[in-house]
């Protein structure tokens, strides 16, 4: 147990990998294991995509704007909310589905995350590294062409996995008691909020990323520069006409 418990409090996220491959058998003894994670009605709507060829990877790197670790890892997965299979199973047993409709991609997406973050804790306790990328979610219209995604499948996070080539600093983590609530929700006062997030600001990695892009605090780094509204709105139209046109909001 404390061996466990020492697996997830000291992981990182990785985004250099050597070259060495993750085998097929390996990679398959993660799916198998992150399958096992809890799944709405045991339906499994969801589906992993394995891009591992370097063409495909190639064509994936835009969509995850550049980032290299598409192009560097060995493995790339893809997971997607998928209703497509379970709809079929059902109209071939005359029974009809409905499950057009966002509870249903809701349902099929928190199937889909619990699946990749058990692969990644398989994944890590093996001492692969893992990134994902929530890009995935700003251009799945393309990759949905790139993957050839039917309707009522819908790309929601994808995760690069590799050997690691480097052991990153472990950033830092709000304090406990910052995220959790005893019986109800406890709202912040402006008091608390100063408490909460004095040691993550008083980072000399903070003061550097607030240097780096030239603003007064860190704040401003992720509103103003790293997940801008003008983005955030735009993304979700993009998002929601995904939704609609992959069959997610008839109802
Ligand atoms: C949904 C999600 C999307 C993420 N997207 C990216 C990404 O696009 N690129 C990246 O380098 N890291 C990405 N990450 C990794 C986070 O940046 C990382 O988990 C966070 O900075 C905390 O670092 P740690 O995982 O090393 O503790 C993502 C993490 C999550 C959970």
């Amino acid at each position: 147990m404390s061996d466990f418990s020492e697996i997830l409090l000291n992981r990182r996220t990785i985004r250099k990998y050597s070259s060495q491959p993750v085998e097929k058998e390996l990679l398959d003894q993660l799916l198998l294991e992150g399958t096992r994670s809890s799944t709405t009605g045991n339906m499994q709507v969801y589906s992993v995509i394995i891009t591992r060829d370097e063409v495909k990877k190639k064509e994936l790197s835009p969509l995850h704007f550049n980032q290299k670790m598409v192009t560097e890892a060995p493995v790339v997965l893809t997971f997607c909310a998928d209703f497509n299979r379970f709809g079929k199973w059902c109209r071939q047993r005359s029974a009809e589905p409905g499950y057009d409709n966002f509870l249903s991609f809701m349902t099929a997406a928190i199937d889909a995350l619990l699946v990749a973050q058990t692969l990644c804790i398989a994944a890590e306790a093996r001492g692969l590294g893992i990134c994902y990328l929530g890009t995935t979610i700003y251009t799945a219209d393309k990759i949905i062409e790139v993957l050839n995604l039917p309707a009522g499948v819908i790309p929601v996070t994808t995760l690069t996995i590799g050997w690691p080539a480097e052991i990153p600093e472990q950033v830092d983590r709000l304090p406990l008691e910052a995220v959790v609530h005893e019986e109800s929700y406890h709202d912040y006062s402006g008091e608390l909020i100063e408490n909460y997030y004095r040691e993550k600001e008083s980072r000399a990695d903070s003061a550097q990323f607030i240097a780096e892009n030239n603003k007064e605090t860190l704040a401003q780094v992720f509103t103003d520069v790293r997940y801008k509204k003008a983005d955030n709105i735009h993304f979700s139209k993009v998002l929601l006409k995904v939704l609609h046109d992959q069959g997610f909001m008839n109802q």
